[in-house]
């Protein structure tokens, strides 16, 4: 089985759900490892209660990104990670972390790239007045949320809701979609060609 690591800053719920669901065997890996560089993080209490190993590590410690990220690298391939799966991290990678686990990190946007990228991005999209938005999942590149694209829903914007509402749908497809995507992965489904992703 394949060994996945997931890096989080914050509250969690994708990574919640991936833990729901490689227990139920609706994602047929091993969740080796739970990285956050926040310590307060409530990610870090979820993979803790899920007995899941987890590692705080505060990137203030490490004199840059690259020692940083090294550092983090070292710690995953010593958890004999195969994929990093980013859920909410809020750090851009460096070029060697990717090219460490090149075409083996995850990334979920709760926008349709290469619209709205970057942070703030539900709000961003609501006060734009789009009329559609959604999830993507893609592999992650060199540039910011840039790389192969691996899923995409759209999201209808009703202009009778909240911004707390869209955002509570939104979050609802990431969960379905990260799922779908990450099966597909460790079960050696995807293809990458170019920018395009093949899945059968
Ligand atoms: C999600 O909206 C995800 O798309 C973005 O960060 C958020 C993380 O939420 N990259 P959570 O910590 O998984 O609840």
């Amino acid at each position: 089985m394949k060994r996945l690591a997931v890096l989080a800053s914050g509250h969690g719920t994708n990574l919640q759900t991936i833990i729901n669901n490689v227990k139920k065997g609706s994602i047929k890996a091993d969740l080796v490892l739970v990285i956050s560089d926040q310590e307060k993080a409530f990610a870090l209490k979820r993979a803790q209660r899920a007995g899941i190993p987890t590692l705080y590590a505060d990137p203030k410690r490490f004199a840059g990104r690259s020692a940083y990220d090294a550092y983090l690298v070292k710690a995953l391939k010593k958890a004999r990670v195969d994929y990093v799966i980013l859920a909410g991290f809020m750090r851009i990678l460096s070029p060697s972390f990717i090219r460490a686990y090149k075409n083996k990190i995850l990334n979920i946007h709760p926008a349709l790239l290469p619209a709205f990228k970057g942070v703030d991005v539900i709000q961003r999209a609501y006060r734009y007045g789009v009329k559609v938005t959604g999830v993507t999942v893609h592999f992650v590149d060199e540039k910011m949320d840039h790389g192969p694209v691996i899923l995409q829903e759209p999201v209808p914007v009703s202009e009778r809701e909240s911004v707390a509402e869209l955002e509570a749908r939104i979050h609802q497809v990431e969960h379905r979609l990260y799922t779908q995507a990450l099966q597909k992965l460790v079960t050696g489904r995807l293809r990458i060609k170019g920018r395009r992703v093949l899945s059968c």
